[in-house]
């Protein structure tokens, strides 16, 4: 891995886990108590990669106040920050000077994913690609980079989030670019890796290898996948270096508060401080720090904001409940139910099934 630097794109926005990223960037986010961001930083460390560099631009200040120079997580952290969003094409170029060597690993920022890096470098090398890919199979490949390949492992094509898939094999957000493909990327505009540079390197005619794997691989961008990839964290099922405690059903973090008889299960999350009060069960979910349940009240596959309150026998299920926000004592929030930060939804017994801000 000498001579290789990793550069991870987070400037995206991450309209689709709002509120939640009102406050803080998707890769901030904490996925069994730690940023999503840190289990990548780990895993791009234990393959042996030190210098890593962030591509920011969307509430830039956030990472830097806290990863620093990296140095805790034995790493060397570069930013840089794009003033405008330049889209992943643009970031990418954007990190040029920051460069030190002539192969660069690049992430998406938020995605799991257990590949093998060192597996991905020598397709890399022994296909002497310009571009290399790692793709991975999904059943609903439309919300993705499509990416046909021939038999000898070129990529044929690159379709982003087509409407008619031709294959389940997907881009997972894991590139290898030689500098020179790197370069050839324009700079000063917004450019798309995926709708503009992996079409325009394939028509120029440029080898674009690809990587297929079959380990845990899940893309966090979107409430139900943030939930489970924290449970699969949680539970040992996706891999990372920087699980703050054992695997296991729950995490519970310092100055978490569980009754003795409530069940928190599914690997769920109970963040610093949080209380969960007697008779309370918590299945698969994601409780930020601060956060609170009241007796006999169910939370399922939802994730809890800093600060916010469940109150007694409250149902709060599939849903995404904002920073400091109070759901009351019975009311019942239910499958895609967003609440914004801070919104009271008083007592009573009502219903919740879409944006209730
Ligand atoms: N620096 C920078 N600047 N980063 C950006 C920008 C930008 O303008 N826009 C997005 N990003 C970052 C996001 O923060 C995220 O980490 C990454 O780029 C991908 O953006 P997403 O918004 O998460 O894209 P997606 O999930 O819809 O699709 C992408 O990922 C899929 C796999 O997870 C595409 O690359 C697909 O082809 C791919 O299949
Ligand atoms: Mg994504």
């Amino acid at each position: 891995m000498a001579g290789i630097d990793a550069v991870v794109l987070v400037g995206g926005q991450g309209t689709r886990l709002r509120p939640l990223t009102l406050s803080a960037p998707k890769p901030m986010l904490p996925t069994a108590g730690v940023p999503l961001l840190t289990h990548l930083i780990s895993r791009i460390r234990d393959a042996g990669v030190s210098h890593i560099v962030l591509g920011t631009s969307y509430r830039a200040e956030v990472f830097s106040d806290h990863f620093g120079d990296g140095a805790a997580l034995g790493v060397e952290l570069d930013y840089v920050v794009e003033s405008e969003p330049l889209g992943t094409g643009g970031g990418i170029r954007n990190v040029a000077d920051a460069l030190r060597g002539d192969t660069v690993l690049i992430f998406n920022g938020d995605v799991l994913s257990g590949v093998d890096l060192q597996a991905l470098l020598d397709v890399h090398e022994r296909r002497r690609a310009e571009v290399s890919l790692h793709l991975t199979r999904v059943e609903d490949p439309r919300a993705f980079g499509c990416v046909p390949t021939s038999p000898d492992g070129l990529v044929e094509a690159f379709l982003e989030k087509d409407p008619n898939p031709v294959t389940d094999q997907i881009n997972a957000g894991t590139y290898v670019f030689t500098r020179t493909a790197l370069e050839s990327i324009p700079t000063g505009r917004p450019v798309s890796v995926e709708r503009e540079t992996f079409p325009g390197l394939l028509a120029a005619g440029a080898r674009v290898a690809a990587y297929v794997d079959a380990t845990y691989w899940r893309d966090l961008g979107k409430p139900s996948d943030f939930v489970a990839g924290s449970a699969d964290l949680v539970r040992g099922i996706a891999p990372s270096g920087a699980l703050p405690g054992p695997v296991g059903e729950r995490l519970c973090l310092e100055g978490a508060d569980v009754a003795t008889d409530a069940e928190v299960r599914g690997g769920s999350t109970v963040g610093r401080d949080c209380r969960v009060g007697a008779g309370a069960r918590v299945e698969g979910s994601v409780l930020f720090d601060g956060s609170r349940i009241g007796a006999n009240a169910v939370v399922r596959r939802s994730v809890l904001g800093f600060g916010s309150v469940v109150e007694d026998g409250a149902v709060v299920e599939d849903a995404v409940i904002g920073d400091g926000a109070k759901i009351g004592s019975g009311v019942e929030l239910l499958a895609g139910a967003r609440v914004w930060p801070s919104v009271m939804l008083p007592p009573g017994s009502i219903r919740f099934s879409s944006d209730s801000s």
